[in-house]
């Protein structure tokens, strides 16, 4: 029978090493709040390097054990925790509500998203198959085998707090490799009730291990995984600028990196685009979690014949969003994560303004609401002075900037350090040929913005990162080729 939790019972504030909840070794603690009312909900460990250290011992100790397990063994496992997952959709998608703030709905959602990826890894454990290379010489008989690469260290993000860590860690256990974890100071508590669910799943003692440090303790806690040879893998979803501090400063030690880094996606509406089918696309690819999302939309360029009736069309829509807090079902856009985040919306909104832009709708903080709600926004007549155009707002504002040719957007769209995710609308064939193989991205969107799936590759090019998650390329980030040589068989 599969257990459902009550929430209490899903909190945990100590660090999960070997197999056991145990508090920080030296007993620091930081608080987590609720960021739509800066309420405590809990006291969580405050790890440091001695923390992280105990993290890989354990999961060196558990890893010769582990990587022999059967695949089919690590499948089941992973199936129960799936089964977990969903039986406790409700509760854990309230906790990401409770402390990342995302709408109850996104929440739910989110906890579907995440399980989704353990399904698609139990799947996958048992197809890691290799290859038998076709004979170059009699009596030798060369092949090639995948192995696991040894102990991860996954350090995950506060915008989706279950589902990257779960998209991390699920192809890890598949793979054979043991874990060391981190998420994030601002979302500790679901990941922390993942770690829980896993355990209680049957995944050993020190094969999934998770450590929790404030903003402050992150780097030292995170240094000693970095320069310790026995990580052989890092896993980041975060900024460009933290992907690559971890790159270089695991560079003595040769690690294999996934880096999943910033975005700043452009969306282009041709004129011949179903203008109706494009506002939907947007709405549902900029707004999904409040405009926080690495995919999210941060340019939109709209062919000049069509961008009044687009701004016109697309205001109408986000002008009716509900804003609220994530406990009240009705909202559809929370608070953003803290009082950092609503400043950059406000700074990146006043110089739009002061630079020549107009508003369509919104442009303010909600002050009514508490200190972490902006406005869903729509600005018209942006341009490439704005700080919006190469910064990610990582906010719910949309910035139009109008075009004349193909070209020109094609060019606009690629000018950018970062390249995560494009979208385009188009109803020509031929265009979307040729911007679909134009558009400098790892992810592209042609007439749909809802991208993300357990089954497809999901990563960038450019300063965006490297590395795939999720789809049956996703386990190669976790896995070795070893070439065996097998002479004097006549
Ligand atoms: C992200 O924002 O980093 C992930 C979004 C997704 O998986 O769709």
């Amino acid at each position: 029978m599969t257990r459902i939790f009550e929430l209490s019972e899903l909190i945990r504030t100590d660090n999960f090493i070997g197999g056991r909840w145990v508090p920080a070794a030296d007993g620091a603690r930081f608080a987590v709040t609720d960021p739509a009312t800066d309420e405590l909900i809990a006291q969580v460990a405050d790890s440091g390097a001695a923390d992280a250290r105990a993290a890989t011992d354990a999961a060196a100790a558990a890893l010769p054990a582990w990587r022999e397990t059967l695949p089919k063994t690590r499948a089941e496992i992973l199936r129960r925790w799936h089964a977990l997952i969903v039986a406790n959709q409700d509760v854990l998608g309230a906790l990401i509500s409770r402390e990342q703030g995302k709408p109850l709905a996104e929440g739910r959602g989110e906890v579907a998203y995440g399980a989704s990826y353990v399904a698609w890894f139990a799947e996958e454990a048992t197809r890691i198959y290799g290859d038998l290379i076709p004979q170059q010489q009699r009596g030798k008989r060369m092949s090639a085998v995948k192995e696991p690469i040894g102990i991860v260290a996954a350090i995950t993000p506060w915008n989706f707090p279950l589902a990257m860590i779960a998209r991390k860690i699920a192809p890890a256990l598949a793979a054979g490799c043991t874990v060391v974890g981190k998420p994030a100071e601002d979302t500790p508590l679901t990941a922390s009730a993942l770690v829980m669910l896993a355990h209680e799943a049957g995944v050993p003692a020190g094969v999934l291990n998770l450590i929790t440090t404030s903003r402050e303790r992150a780097v030292p806690a995170v240094a000693d995984w970095l320069h310790d040879a026995r990580v052989r893998k890092i896993t980041f979803t975060g900024s460009t600028a933290v992907g690559k501090y971890l790159a270089r400063e695991s560079a003595d030690t040769l690690k294999k990196l996934s880096l999943e880094l910033g975005g700043n996606a452009p969306f282009i509406v041709f004129d011949d685009a179903d203008l109706e089918a494009a506002v939907a696309g947007l709405m549902v690819s900029k707004f999904r979690n409040g405009g926080q999302t690495c995919v999210c939309p941060n340019r939109v360029y709209v062919q000049s014949g069509v961008f009044e009736r687009f701004a016109a069309l697309l205001g109408e829509r986000v002008s009716a969003l509900k804003v609220g807090p994530a406990s009240d079902e009705r909202s559809q856009i929370g608070p953003m994560i803290n009082a950092r985040a609503v400043d950059k919306i406000a700074r990146h909104v006043d110089d739009a303004l002061t630079r020549g832009a107009r508003i369509v709708t919104g442009g303010k903080r909600l002050t009514e609401l508490g200190s972490h709600y902006y406005a869903p926004t729509v600005l018209a007549d942006a341009d490439p002075s704005m700080q919006l155009y190469c910064e990610e707002t990582f906010g719910p504002v949309v910035p139009l900037f109008r075009f004349e040719t193909e070209s020109e957007a094609v060019q606009a769209a690629n000018a950018t350090p970062y390249g995560l995710a494009a979208y385009f609308y188009s109803n020509d064939i031929k265009r979307i040929e040729r911007v679909s193989g134009a558009l400098e991205a790892g992810i592209v969107g042609i007439n749909e913005g809802a991208l993300s799936s357990e089954a497809a590759p999901f990563g960038g090019i450019k300063e965006s990162g490297y590395g795939r998650e999720g789809s049956k390329y996703g386990l190669d980030d976790y896995l070795s080729i070893k070439y065996l040589c097998q002479g004097n068989l006549q």
